[in-house]
Formats: C-alpha cells, sequence, structure tokens
C-alpha cells in the first residue's frame, strides 16, 4: 500500500505520515486502546475540538470518568501563559513516554499502561498542613476551575515536546489545604502498585519504588506551576501520568511526577527518586540549563520532537526552558552548578 494510499484511508496529513511501520504501530495502538475501552474520536465531544487540536482519528483518546468529562469541557485557555510554539503531534506525546513503573523504552508506557486503572483515586494530603486527609481525586478537583496551557517539556535527556495541558495552578490546592509555618517543601509521590507496574516488580529497576519528587514551597507556589489532568483537551492518558500529574515547565521533566498519591508538606528537603538513584548526576533543583551540562552529554540544545535522522530538528535549549522571566528570581544569588 503506498503512503498516499494509508494517509487518504486514515486520513491522516501527509507530514505526519513517515512509513508503513508508522502505520502498522498506529493500528496495534488503537487495538490495545479499544481494548481497554478507550472511546474513538466520535464518541464525545470535548474541549479537544473546541480548542482546534488535531487528534487524528486513528489514534485513541481519552475521556476520563463523566466527572471529569465535564470540568475538561469548561476549561479556558490561558493565553498570558502559553508558548506559542508548534504543538508536538498527538501521536509523539502520547508514544513516546518516560514511565518507568511500566518500563524503561520509550514505547513500552503505550504498550503496557493502557488497562492501569486511575478511577476511583486517591490522593493523601499530609505532614505541615492545617487539613490533611486522604480525599477523592473528584473532591481535590471540585473548586478548580481548569485551564488549558501550552508549555514546554525538557527531558534531561536532551529531546523537547510542546504540549498543551488541562490543569489548575498548584499554588490554589496548596493554599486550600493550609500548610503551616514549617512547610518549607512539598513532596510527591507516584502510587505503588506492583500489580499495575511491571517495572516495581523487578529486583534488577534502578529506581527504589514509589517515584518520589519534591519542590521547594515558592517553587510550588510558583504561578507556572501546574497539577494536570488533561492533555490535547481530553483527560491524561496513562502513560502521561493519569489521573493526576505535576507539570513544572521551567525544570527538567522528570521533576514533573506521574500519577501521584500522595502530597507531603515538610520542613526539610524531601528525597526525590533521580538524586538517590545518581546524586552526581541530577540535582534536587533540576532547573533546565544550557551552561551546566550533565556528566554524560551537554545540555546545550535539544532534540525537539517530532524529529528525524533526517530531520533531527535541533534548537538551542533556553535557560530555565525559556521561562526565565518567570522564575528566575527564586535562584538570586545561588549558584547554579552547585544546585543543579
Ligand atoms: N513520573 C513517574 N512516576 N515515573 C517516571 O518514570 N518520568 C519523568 C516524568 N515523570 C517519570 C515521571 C520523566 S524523566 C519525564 S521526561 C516526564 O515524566 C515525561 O513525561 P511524558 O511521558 O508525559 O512526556
Amino acid at each position: 500500500m503506498s503512503k498516499r494510499l494509508i494517509r487518504d484511508a486514515l486520513n491522516i496529513p501527509s507530514s505526519e505520515i513517515t512509513s508503513e511501520s508508522v502505520y502498522k504501530q498506529r493500528r496495534r495502538l488503537m487495538q490495545a486502546a479499544l481494548s481497554a475501552a478507550v472511546l474513538p474520536a466520535f464518541a464525545f465531544p470535548s474541549f479537544a475540538r473546541a480548542a482546534g487540536y488535531e487528534i487524528p482519528d486513528d489514534l485513541p483518546r481519552y475521556p476520563g470518568p463523566v466527572w471529569l468529562r465535564q470540568k475538561l469541557a469548561s476549561a479556558v485557555r490561558n493565553a498570558e501563559l502559553s508558548v506559542s510554539d508548534e504543538l508536538a503531534p498527538y501521536y509523539h506525546a502520547i508514544t513516546h513516554n518516560n514511565f518507568y513503573e511500566f518500563g524503561t523504552d520509550k514505547r513500552d508506557p503505550v504498550r503496557y499502561a493502557q488497562k492501569f486503572k486511575t478511577d476511583p483515586w486517591k490522593v493523601e494530603i499530609s505532614g505541615e498542613v492545617a487539613k490533611p486527609g486522604n480525599y477523592n481525586l473528584e473532591d481535590i478537583l471540585a473548586p478548580h476551575a481548569l485551564e488549558d496551557r501550552v508549555y514546554r517539556l525538557r527531558c534531561v535527556e536532551a529531546w523537547s515536546m510542546v504540549i498543551p495541558w488541562l490543569g489548575f495552578p498548584l499554588a490554589e490546592l496548596i493554599k486550600r489545604f493550609e500548610p503551616t509555618s514549617k512547610a518549607k517543601y512539598v513532596q510527591f509521590t507516584t502510587i505503588l502498585d506492583k500489580e499495575q507496574m511491571s517495572e516495581q516488580r523487578s529486583s534488577f529497576g534502578t529506581i527504589d519504588w514509589p517515584y518520589v519528587e519534591g519542590l521547594r514551597m515558592d517553587e510550588a507556589m510558583n504561578p507556572l506551576t501546574l497539577m494536570a489532568v488533561g492533555m490535547y483537551g481530553n483527560a491524561l492518558p496513562p502513560q502521561n501520568g493519569a489521573p493526576l500529574r505535576l507539570v513544572v515547565p521551567w525544570k527538567y521533566g522528570f521533576k514533573s511526577i506521574k500519577s501521584i498519591v500522595r502530597i507531603h508538606f515538610s520542613e526539610t528537603m524531601p528525597e526525590t527518586s533521580w538524586n538517590i538513584t545518581a546524586p552526581k548526576e541530577y540535582g534536587f533543583y533540576a532547573n533546565v540549563n544550557p551552561a551546566v551540562d550533565h556528566p554524560r552529554w551537554s545540555q546545550a540544545t535539544e532534540r525537539r520532537l517530532p524529529s528525524s535522522l533526517l530531520s533531527p530538528n535541533i534548537v538551542d535549549t533556553l535557560p530555565f526552558n525559556g521561562y526565565a522571566d518567570q522564575v528566575a528570581h527564586l535562584y538570586k544569588g545561588m549558584d547554579l552548578s552547585k544546585w543543579f
């Protein structure tokens, strides 16, 4: 079958067709998604169409539970905090993932996370707060209006994507639970579920599960710091960290922890997974910084996805991933080569 015929059959723009193997991958992806009861495009109206996000009909989308769908549909674009860079095609955002709980290959999360149960979901709020507790996700989200924000995501591995998230500022959530004056840091924890997450069962893994991350309180309160529940106008796909993940666009992607079940406030700096694993390579701060190389590779440039051998699409990495105006003041006087 020629590429043209495939394109016409699937109604996919030529820019997204690369080879017959991509076509086959898409078919497999769609089959996996459908067997996991993910709805096809025509099954529901969503914010995606209103916002003009292109989601080819042959790719799965993730509507989420009914209560979330209603919330997602009423999201509003935050143009002020969105970048105008070209979006990553949806296909790349849902098939090129780091979610080590499901495997270390970029394709493992889309292959193995489709049946991951994300509803019902509880989030524990603990530590230095006036209102600790174990809350249903629906109650956590109830008072928050959702915003659509287009952010750059820069992985420490030197690739990047531009993604439209749906979420709300972490600062608003933090204020609701009333941190005490001792709360200087926030730690986030991903679900520990060996039955569903194959890599958590492995005795040879690199990470000491569950995955944990953390922010200084002023970083957590910065208006850019987002709790995301959706992307491209729909609920988060499981491989992207459903049902609730953090997005901190000026830091390397590993800070943006997925599938969060605990938010803990503490007086001391919390442990973070990659810092425990390789402290010389990954610091607590992990601010995107082209001037400070990773010990094994340069951080001066990045491969902006989609990228291929013939068209690698290499762009300069910007300090704080281009968000210096909003966040550089948080690190005034700090030596960022020491606090990497
Ligand atoms: N969160 C958990 N729980 N486990 C992970 O392996 N990988 C991180 C981050 N959050 C990771 C995680 C890394 S290294 C990156 S670059 C981003 O997720 C990737 O997000 P994406 O797959 O949605 O692009």
